[in-house]
């Protein structure tokens, strides 16, 4: 009690903060999303996400040595499908050489020890843009499972050491964790996207894959059905506990800084990692407000980090991963 106890003690200066600091970041802690066009020469910007490029596959040698020279050792491969490739099935996801499959293959190539995750989900290869098949002008969940479990099978054997699915199928879990058991690939690891929102926060991203969803005939322009209601947090629970039992190694909540109570709320739940994916939508915010001069850029940003770890997050996904390392390495 005051005046005993003087709480401004513990913050008279940097070396007692650091000293009592409760929240460390280092590169360990992230992964980092990478967006591959088909193409050669390519690497360009993409414009609602300044700073953040598309890459062709022969230009991904520099991005790569540069990640691991920080000591980002964890990548999230994600692919833009040119559109005469896209149906409603998502045929070419399943594709051998197709440039997902190249994509691991080739950073694989470039460094072998580089944990390579991969997106799964039908969104990039659907002419819908949704994450599932449409069927009787429903997303059809079962049908859809089949695909992502195949398309799980087709990353690992690509090179891929985990797959992440992002689609939020029910039982897709399950069935991927079963598929790949039976190609025994017993070491390929699940990071499931476990509570993912129905959220507005993903716009950018949808325009670096040009993968909005469309709306069709009974089938609205948003991802409702499938992706979770913002309003809710005990369904959050529900469903992580769900993909647990399923076999997901790594849980995620997504996005990330309107999210952090159901970070908080898993980490008190369950002992598995947890992601946290700081969306494309918060990366966005931030570089128009710094752009403006309404925001410090390298300050917010690493506020914001340290706040989603603080939450309970073992993993963060993130656009500012290089950047965040630069400053830690000041
Ligand atoms: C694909 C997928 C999305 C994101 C990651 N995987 C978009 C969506 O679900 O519509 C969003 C990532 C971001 O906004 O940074 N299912």
């Amino acid at each position: 009690m005051y005046p005993i106890k003087r709480n401004r003690r513990l913050r008279t200066n940097e070396a007692i903060r650091s000293l009592v600091r409760e929240t460390i970041i280092s590169p360990n802690d992230f992964l980092a999303p990478l967006f591959i066009v088909e193409g050669k020469g390519i690497k360009e910007e993409i414009a609602s996400m300044p700073n953040y490029y598309r890459f062709s596959l022969d230009l991904l040698e520099a991005e790569i040595k540069l990640l691991w020279k920080l000591g980002l050792k964890s990548v999230l491969l994600f692919v833009k499908v040119p559109d005469h490739l896209k149906d409603n099935k998502g045929t070419e996801a399943l594709n051998p050489d197709g440039l997902m499959q190249r994509a691991i293959k080739t950073v694989k190539n470039i460094c072998p020890d580089l944990l390579v995750m991969t997106d799964v989900a039908l969104d990039p290869y659907s002419s819908f843009g949704h994450d599932g098949i449409i069927e009787n002008g429903k997303i059809a969940n079962d049908p859809t499972v089949k695909v992502l479990a195949e398309m799980s099978v087709s990353h690992v054997q690509a090179g891929a050491n985990f797959v992440a699915p992002s689609d939020m199928m029910d039982g897709r879990i399950l069935s991927i964790r079963k598929a790949l058991d039976h190609e025994n690939f017993i070491d390929a690891g699940i990071m499931s996207y476990s509570a993912k929102y129905a959220s507005a926060f993903y716009g950018p991203f949808r325009d670096a894959l040009d993968s909005a969803p469309a709306a069709i005939k009974d089938i609205p322009k948003d991802k409702k059905t499938y992706q979770m209601d913002f309003a809710n947090r005990n369904e959050a629970i529900r469903e992580t506990k769900m993909d647990i039992d399923e076999g997901a190694d790594i849980v995620m909540v997504k996005p990330g800084l309107s999210y952090l109570d159901i970070v908080r709320d898993l980490r008190n739940e369950v002992t598995v990692p947890i992601a946290v994916y700081q969306v494309s939508g918060e990366y966005a915010m931030l570089k128009a407000a710094a752009e403006k001069g309404w925001l410090d850029h390298d300050a917010v940003m690493m506020e914001q980090i340290i706040a989603i770890k603080r939450a309970g997050a073992d993993i963060i996904a993130s656009y500012f991963a290089k950047d965040v390392i630069k400053i830690l390495n000041q």
